[in-house]
């Protein structure tokens, strides 16, 4: 019989990523095979995001281009799901558009999809099937990852926030915490064959973790706890954060763990008291300082990064410049920048004030001006200092390597070092792109 083939193309974030490692799972199960070649798919998934309307019309884009395909080869089952498709009215649309979709599937139900694949396989009938919320937080869906030496553990899912711009817990939920006991089984055989050495941990507010357990115990200093002392050579990463909800036991305990990345990221989102009102944050800039002062004093090699939103309706002229100002306080590692986007059913989509494109482009240009600056310094200032990395990849006779903040390190080395293990290197040279490191 011929090999069945699945094409998944992701969109988003780590925790997309991560679903489409279990929607490839899922599919190897029920007899496809990899390809990266959307010709020989039999199978199309497109794993899609919304958090901004340019991810959305690149997905239509991307989903219209297969129309061809679609045309010469009938049999090929077209699959939409993530987050874009639990948006009221979508699956609608994305019907009334692209008719050759054969199955649309919510966030709620991704792990049916082998399930509803196989159904396809032997009605041919297309159908949508989108649920308001899940039955149960689903343990044991068959994942294949694909990352090298970082393993994507999701800890909880949803979000209880309601930032006043964001799409997320419309389409993702309340937020459900995976138990401990899952956590720690899946976290001790990723460890275990000595593969994985970072655990990313994902949530969309990590910090809030164990909350719906109402127990007076978990938190997610308790799960963490629990993680580090499972026996191995690996690092613990989180994300995202909340800096409402980011503990001073937290930084205490991240200082005080080995197993624990030094990389941290809090999303800001602004430097405005009144703009992080009306985004309804519910955190002011100098609880965030604070934050960031008791990071630095506590983890001196920490790496920061941040998201930040420009151009949310009303920000001023002033309001910008304390995001400004904020960035060059916390000297971060990393930031991501991004224009406000009008995200439908959201309450700031009817805010008064919003602000023109061409004000949203020029404030991004200089914040991403300043950040430059900044990273630059960082990366000069690290010359003649030693950190301890993992080795990732080998081209030639040169080891590769990332700094917390994201940076390369190319190191040179004649010994025959193993990918995948971690190695102190004393930075020699910082180059415009790369850093240049020897082993000590
Ligand atoms: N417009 C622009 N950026 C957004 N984000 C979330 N919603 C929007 C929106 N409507 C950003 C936030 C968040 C990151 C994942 O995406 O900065 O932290
Ligand atoms: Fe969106 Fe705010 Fe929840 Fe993050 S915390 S997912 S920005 S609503």
């Amino acid at each position: 019989m011929k090999t069945k083939h699945y094409f998944i193309q992701t969109f988003g974030c780590q925790m997309n990523i991560h679903d489409s490692e279990k929607i490839a799972g899922m599919l190897k199960k029920i007899g496809y095979e990899e390809t990266q070649d959307k010709a020989e798919a039999s199978i199309i998934v497109f794993n899609t995001c919304c958090i901004r309307e340019s991810a959305e019309l690149k997905i239509m884009a991307k989903i219209g281009d297969i129309k061809a395909l679609k045309k010469a080869n009938k049999d090929l089952i077209v699959v939409v799901c993530g987050c874009m498709t639990q948006q009221k009215g979508m699956p609608e649309n994305l019907k009334k558009k692209f008719p050759f979709i054969n199955i649309i599937i919510g966030t709620h139900n991704l792990e049916e999809l082998e399930n509803y694949v196989l159904k396809y396989e032997q009605t041919h009938k297309s159908f949508n099937e989108i649920w308001e919320t899940e039955k149960e937080v689903k343990e044991q869906t068959p994942t294949f990852r694909t990352s090298k030496f970082n393993a994507w553990v999701n800890i909880m899912y949803g979000c209880n926030n309601f930032c006043t711009y964001c799409i997320v817990p419309y389409v993702r939920g309340r937020e459900r915490s995976r138990k401990v006991e899952d956590i720690k089984k899946e976290v001790e055989e990723l460890v275990k064959t000595n593969k994985y050495k970072t655990i990313t941990l994902l949530g969309q507010n990590v910090n809030s973790y164990g909350k719906d357990f109402n127990d007076g115990k978990t938190n997610f200093v308790y799960l963490l706890k629990e993680l580090c002392s499972i026996p191995g050579d690996f690092r613990i990463k989180f994300m995202t954060s909340h800096p409402k909800d980011f503990s001073l036991e937290l930084i205490d305990f991240i200082s005080s763990n080995n197993k624990m990345s030094k990389s941290i990221h809090l999303p800001v989102q602004s430097g405005s008291n009144n703009i992080l009102k009306i985004m309804n944050r519910r955190y002011t800039v100098e609880h965030y300082k604070n934050l960031i002062d008791e990071i630095k004093n506590k983890i001196p090699n920490a790496s920061i990064t941040t998201d930040i939103i420009v151009g949310f309706p009303g920000e001023t002229d002033e309001d910008f410049l304390q995001t400004c100002e904020l960035l060059k306080y916390c000297n971060y590692n990393g930031v991501f920048g991004f224009v406000y986007s009008k995200r439908k059913g959201t309450p700031a989509e009817k805010f008064e004030n919003q602000i023109p494109i061409n004000i949203k482009r020029e404030r991004i240009t200089k914040l991403f001006e300043i950040q430059h600056k900044i990273v630059k310094e960082l990366t000069d200032r690290l010359v003649g200092q030693t950190i301890e990395v993992l080795l990732e990849e080998k081209i030639k006779d040169c080891y590769i390597a990332k700094t917390d903040g994201g940076k390369t390190i190319k190191i040179k080395s004649e010994n025959n070092l193993i990918l995948g293990n971690y190695y102190n290197i004393k930075i020699k040279k910082a180059l415009t792109n790369d850093l240049i490191g020897e082993i000590i």
